[in-house]
């Protein structure tokens, strides 16, 4: 499609249905939007020792993400440049080379060619040529740990791109007595049957809670209610749940943050956990370390969600990490991550932990409803005449009742889209 039909499908107020269900548009955006992106990889946590690798995938291209023998870290195409193979299926693990399943072509961990089968038929081939290594996207670029890569040679930097969300970043670490953060868990895969965009446009919808999740927040409200002691993890679950039974005029109250290439950032309805007194220990070695008012400060910042568009979103305060994997126009798969403050509580990582089965697991009693959501919305887009109406709040302050931040995000579609 050509750049200035793709650019009609999106105006200041709404939005062309072939936007979410043309296979054509998607085929652009992949390479307009996520392959120019710095889009998230990792935590460098992941990788822990020499060989250690976990898979991505930036714009369908499979992905590692690898701890070199140096210790630095490096991306590299999961491709076997012999011809084409995937190498490495699984999704994370530890290696002391990678070796093609299909003609055993080997490569070092820094993606450089080891060694080939029957060398002799590649006489006069030079095999240390730099074709023949597992390929590398041109950029990677860490914020405090947090690893992105883009697979465009030109762009801002990386601290550029992330201008305004890096305080999110700063906010996680700094809540660390140790300064040191890292992924621990395993991770809730959720493959929802819609278009990518559809999940980001509810990531700050503060509309929606209380409609879409009401079977939950009436039961969780009854077990509350009742005498019976419940354990303290139950407690915090039914409380997130409850959460989502926020007024409208609560939502009006928080405040969404608007950033340049499309990022955006809502403020937190739901109280940090850290703030309990089961935590004054904590909060008090964070003051000798941080220093009191930096403390206090890295406490009452409450950030709901931070979007890192198009490729993750960051839930600071509940330590939660989701990355949004386009597969196709009507597929995408949601990876939620959990994060640890090491040297904070473990009681603490138990409160994100269960924050995490409460809302992000396949299981959970709220997820399902948002999927359901979206799923609507795809399978009611599908005449190409209809159009999506984003104009809420447009004389307004950004709020969570507004749709500011999905006119954020089409200002950066279309940036995205119409660049040469
Ligand atoms: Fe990998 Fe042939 S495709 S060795």
């Amino acid at each position: 499609m050509g750049t200035e039909s793709l650019a009609s499908l999106v105006r200041d107020d709404r939005v062309q249905a072939r936007v979410y269900t043309d296979p054509a548009v998607f085929s652009a955006e992949l390479e307009r939007i996520f392959a120019h992106a710095w889009c998230y990889v990792g935590h460098e946590s992941q990788v822990p020792r020499p060989g250690s690798f976990i898979r991505a995938a930036i714009a369908n291209r499979p992905l590692l993400m690898v701890r070199g023998e140096d210790g630095g870290i490096a991306v590299l195409h999961n491709r076997c440049p012999h011809r084409g193979a995937l190498l490495v299926a699984e999704r994370c693990g530890h290696v002391t080379r990678f070796r093609c399943p299909y003609h055993a072509w080997t490569f070092r961990t820094d993606g450089r060619l080891q060694s080939v089968p029957l060398p002799e038929g590649y006489a006069g081939i030079d095999l240390e040529d730099a074709s023949l290594s597992m390929q590398r996207p041109p950029r990677v670029a860490a914020y405090r740990g947090f690893v992105f890569a883009s697979l465009a040679a030109d762009g801002p930097d990386l601290e550029t791109f992330l201008d305004g969300t890096r305080e999110a970043i700063d906010n996680i670490v700094e809540r660390s007595p140790t300064g040191q953060v890292e992924v621990a868990g395993g991770c809730f895969r959720v493959r929802i049957r819609n278009n990518w965009k559809i999940y980001l446009e509810n990531m700050h919808d503060g509309l929606h809670p209380m409609i879409v999740h009401q079977p939950s927040i009436e039961p969780a409200r009854a077990v509350m209610r009742r005498p019976d002691p419940l354990s303290p993890l139950t407690e915090f679950a039914l409380a997130v749940i409850a959460a989502n039974g926020q007024t409208y005029e609560t939502m009006a109250g928080l405040p969404v943050r608007l950033f340049p290439f499309g990022h955006t950032e809502m403020a937190a309805f739901r109280a940090n956990p850290a703030l309990d007194d089961e935590f004054a220990a904590y909060r008090a070695e964070l003051a000798r370390v941080r220093g009191a008012e930096r403390a206090e400060a890295l406490m009452r910042e409450a950030r709901l969600s931070t979007m890192f568009y198009p490729s993750a979103s960051v839930q600071a305060t509940s330590l939660q990490m989701r990355v949004i994997i386009p597969e196709a126009v009507d597929s995408t798969l949601i990876e939620a991550w959990t994060l640890r403050l090491v040297g904070a509580p473990e009681s603490l990582y138990r409160r994100t932990i269960t924050l995490a089965n409460t809302v992000h697991s396949p299981s959970s009693v709220v997820k399902h409803d948002d999927v359901g959501a979206y799923v609507r919305v795809q399978q009611g887009l599908g005449g190409r005449d209809a159009w999506v109406d984003i104009r809420r709040g447009r004389n307004d302050a950004s709020t969570a009742v507004s749709e500011a931040y999905i006119r954020n995000q089409y200002r950066a579609w279309r940036d995205y889209m119409s660049a040469a």
